[in-house]
C-alpha cells in the first residue's frame, strides 16, 4: 500500500463520536509501538529523517499539523485536521511534521519498536537509500 489518508469508522452520537483502530484491518501492519507528539510550540518542526523498515499511521486526535511525505524525487502534502482520518506512510519515505495548530496532538502507530538504526537522518543517505529501492523493484 502507498502513502495514502485512511478514513476510520465513525459512530457519531449526541453523547460524543467514537473512532478506533485495529491493526491489519484499518491499517495494513501489526501496531508493535504508539507514541504522540504534543506540546509542540508553534513554528516548530518535528520528523524530517526516513525509516529503512518502520511503516506507521499518524492521526491528529486533535487540533491540526501537516505531514510532508518526500520519495527522493517529488513531495507531497498532508493536512490532518480529523480524529477518524490518519495518514499510512511506507518504509523508505522522508518525512516532516510541521504546521502545527496550538493544543495539536499527533498519535504515531508504528509497525516497530523504537530502534535508532531504522532512521535515516540524513538526506544525501536517504537519496542513496532511495536509489537502491527503486533498483530493488525494478
Ligand atoms: P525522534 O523520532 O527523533 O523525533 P523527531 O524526529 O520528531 O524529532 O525522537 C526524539 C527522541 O525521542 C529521540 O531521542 C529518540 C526518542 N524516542 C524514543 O526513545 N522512543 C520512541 O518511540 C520515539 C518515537 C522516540
Amino acid at each position: 500500500m502507498e502513502t495514502k489518508i485512511i478514513t476510520l469508522p465513525k459512530f457519531e452520537d449526541p453523547r460524543g463520536n467514537l473512532s478506533f483502530i485495529e491493526e491489519e484491518n484499518h491499517i495494513p501492519f501489526k501496531i508493535e509501538r504508539t507514541y504522540w507528539i504534543y506540546d509542540v510550540p508553534g513554528g516548530q518542526v518535528r520528523g524530517g529523517h526516513a525509516f529503512k523498515e518502520q511503516r506507521e499511521f499518524i492521526v491528529a486526535l486533535s487540533g491540526s499539523f501537516d505531514v510532508v511525505v518526500d520519495d527522493g524525487t517529488s513531495k507531497q502534502m498532508f493536512s490532518l485536521n480529523r480524529s477518524y482520518c490518519g495518514l499510512y506512510i511506507p518504509c523508505g519515505f522522508w518525512r516532516q511534521m510541521e504546521n502545527f495548530s496550538t493544543n495539536a496532538l499527533a498519535v504515531v502507530l508504528s509497525s516497530t519498536k523504537f530502534t535508532k538504526s531504522d532512521y535515516i537522518r540524513d538526506y544525501t543517505d536517504f537519496l542513496d537509500f532511495r536509489k537502491e529501492y527503486e533498483k530493488q523493484r525494478i
